[in-house]
Parts: structure tokens; sequence; C-alpha cells
């Protein structure tokens, strides 16, 4: 990654809590870069106010002004190629990327899931982690690919399950005790060039990961 700050693009459908995250990490030099945009397929998601109110340029495309997932897909490429990102960062963006996207930008596209990933991919984690008597939950930051919820998972924070946790209160947990822990301080190491994808392999500061890092790799201001 070069001396500059990094370029970072972020993707939303939704409310931006991980997106302020973001913003706020950026804005005090957790984060050593500068999000030069923020791309929603959703005209009424809250994030969208979130960076007016940082000041970041916003573009809102919506997937169904397109007939096929490559052209909704091709346009987003072509918006976010123009301002020259480094990490695309896909914050609650709830559309399936196609391999044309991927492609565009490869080994630069992180995800966060609300699950222990390889459990449950997909929606409704919350509800899913309840049904199957889980005793851990959590979130997972991981590599993009083609895969739905599948790359390399870098980082993944986890609680334990309580009796009497409803759904609700766990997605509360989720979110506050571990994803906006866990995604700055992925993006953080990203923009050092501290992160990187390696084939089907996540190398970290050098060394190879055997799996997704802990809560004990928080560095101290993202605790
Ligand atoms: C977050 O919980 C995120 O992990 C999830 O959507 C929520 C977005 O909230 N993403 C997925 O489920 C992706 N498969 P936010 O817009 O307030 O950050």
């Amino acid at each position: 990654m070069p001396e500059a700050k990094a370029r970072i693009a972020v993707l939303i459908s939704g409310e931006g809590r991980n997106l302020q995250a973001l913003i706020d990490a950026c804005a005090d030099g957790r984060i050593k870069g500068e999000i030069v945009v923020v791309l929603s397929n959703r005209a009424e998601a809250g994030g969208i106010a979130r960076a007016q109110r940082a000041g970041i340029a916003v573009e809102v495309l919506s997937h169904r002004d397109y007939a096929s997932r490559e052209d909704f897909d091709a346009a987003m490429v072509a918006r976010l190629a123009a301002r020259r990102p480094d990490i695309v960062v896909l914050a609650g963006f709830m559309r399936i990327l196609t391999p044309l996207f991927i492609a565009a930008f490869a080994g630069r596209v992180l995800n966060i899931h609300p699950s222990l990933l390889p459990r449950h991919p997909g929606l409704r984690t919350h509800e899913a982690v309840l049904a199957h008597g889980d005793a851990a939950h959590g979130a997972t930051v991981h590599f993009v690919t083609e895969q739905l919820d599948g790359g390399a998972a870098i980082i993944q924070g986890q609680f334990m399950v309580r009796p009497h946790d409803t759904a609700q209160m766990l997605a509360a947990r989720v979110m506050s005790e571990i994803e906006l822990k866990i995604y700055p301080q992925a993006v953080a190491w990203m923009a050092r060039g501290e992160l990187a994808l390696n084939g089907d392999g996540v190398i970290l500061r050098g060394r190879r990961l055997a799996g997704p890092v802990g809560l004990e790799a928080l560095e101290e201001g993202f605790r």
C-alpha cells in the first residue's frame, strides 16, 4: 500500500453502523485511509446521511434499474473505478456480487457477516443460532470471493449465547461487542498494507493464518 492514505470505497444497503465506525476510525487516524465514496443500492439507506454528514461522496445505484446482476455490477464497477479505490469494503451490502465485480477488485474486497462463518451464511443468522442451540455466536470479517459469505476469514469475534438471549439481543450484541471492533481493525490492517489475500490464504503481517484471528488480536485503539 502506498505511503499516502489508502483510498476506501464502502458499499451499504442499510443503517450504516459499520460505515460509521469506519468513518470515525478514519477521522481519528486509527485507519490510515480516506473513504472516497459510499455506494448504496437503496436510496433510503440510513447510512447515506452518515456519509453526507462526514462530507463523503455518495453514489446511489438501484439494482432494480438493471436487467441483470452482471449489468448492475458493471455499473457499480464503473462508478467505483472512477474513484480509484485501494480497498472495497462491503458494510451491510445485501447483494450477491458476480465474478465480474470480484475480478475488478481482486484481493481488495472485504465483507463482514454476522455469524461465526462457516456457520450460518446468508440471512437471519441470529434466529439460526437460537434454532440450532449454538453455544457461541459472533461475526466474521473475510475476503470476498465468488462464494456467498465464503472467502478466507481474517478475524472472528465471539461470545457465549446466554439462556435468555433473543434474536434481537443477539443482533445488538454482535453489532456492539464484535462488528464495530473487528471491522475497523481489519480495514486498518489492510490500509497499512499488513493484510493480504494470497491464493486461498490470508497473510497478516507476513504470516499465513491457519484460521481467523480472534478478539485478542485487536490493537489497543480497537478494543
Ligand atoms: C451488519 O450486521 C452486517 O454484518 C450485516 O448487515 C448488517 C448491516 O448493519 N451484513 C450481512 O448480513 C452480509 N451478509 P449496518 O448497515 O448498520 O452496518
